[in-house]
């Protein structure tokens, strides 16, 4: 595991810079002490491919299924704007793939695996991170891809959150250096998207990812509920799910629990 003992280790538009090692993400940095949220940064700008807009905090932070992302100092906020290569992937893919990316880059300092879609959780199973995409479209064209990420770096989650939230610097029992860990994720995320073999990155993905070979529950957007066991990974990077009565079902969306993480729950 690398350590980051730096002691400029807050986030700041010269750290970030001072540890980018990549080509194209990250090279237009827009840093701000505090904002709504950087989804609404991202739309008052004309952004390009590899935009970075970071925040210290923010007021309005959002979550995944409509809920609010709590945003405190010492957490890392950010959007990176990717512009799909034309013929590339769907949403969902490239969701799976900045998660990748994100894993590795976390992954260098402390255990961790992918929850399926998109969460990035301690060997504990608590959530270190949690990335949620949208994408822009001109027409039928995809613009861009807003990649939004929050990272529980040095905040220390609160109350309600303790049960299913950690951050990197609990598990790593230090302080993190923000600029750097950033810095990695964006070269992390850089490699991905630039690598051709997208299967084989699904096979990793795979063999991080926490809720492949564990029995879930599934609740559909519209409160419908599957349990069953996750086999493995379907096209476009939807999860299989296998059920008791032997039917194989691909999916795409909703809110996926794992059991065990938590005694008998499912998380
Ligand atoms: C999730 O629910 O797990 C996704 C959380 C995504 C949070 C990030 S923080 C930066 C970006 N701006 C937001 O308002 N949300 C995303």
């Amino acid at each position: 595991m690398k350590e980051y003992t730096n002691q400029n280790h807050a986030l700041s538009k010269e750290g970030i810079i001072a540890h980018l090692a990549t080509e194209t993400l990250g090279r237009e940095v827009h840093f701000f002490e505090s904002v709504t949220s950087t989804f609404d940064e991202a739309d008052k700008l004309s952004v390009r491919h590899g935009t970075l807009i970071c925040a210290k905090r923010q007021t309005n932070g959002r979550g995944r299924l409509g809920r609010q992302w709590l945003s405190q100092r010492g957490g890392i906020y950010f959007s990176l704007i990717i512009r799909p290569r034309k013929e590339a992937c769907s949403l969902q893919v490239y969701t799976a793939i900045c998660a990748l990316g994100v894993q590795r880059a976390i992954g260098s300092l402390v255990p961790c695996t992918i929850k399926w879609p998109n969460d990035i959780v301690s060997s504990h199973g608590k959530k270190l991170c949690g990335i949620l995409c949208k994408a822009k479209f001109a027409g039928d064209e995809c613009e861009y891809i807003n990649v939004g990420i929050g990272i529980n770096a040095n905040n220390r989650p609160q109350s309600r959150e303790l049960l299913y939230a950690s951050s990197v610097s609990e598990c790593a029992l230090c302080e993190i250096d923000e600029n750097a860990l950033i810095a990695d994720v964006l070269c992390q995320i850089e490699r991905c998207i630039n690598a051709d073999d997208t299967d084989a990155l699904m096979q990793e993905f795979a063999k991080v990812c926490l809720t492949i070979g564990s029995d879930i529950r599934v609740i559909y957007p519209d409160g419908n509920e599957l349990r069953g066991r996750c086999t493995g990974l379907g096209s476009d990077g939807a999860i299989v799910v296998s059920t008791n009565d032997g039917t194989t079902i691909e999916v795409n969306s909703g809110e996926v629990s794992v059991r065990g993480i938590y005694g008998e729950e499912y998380v």
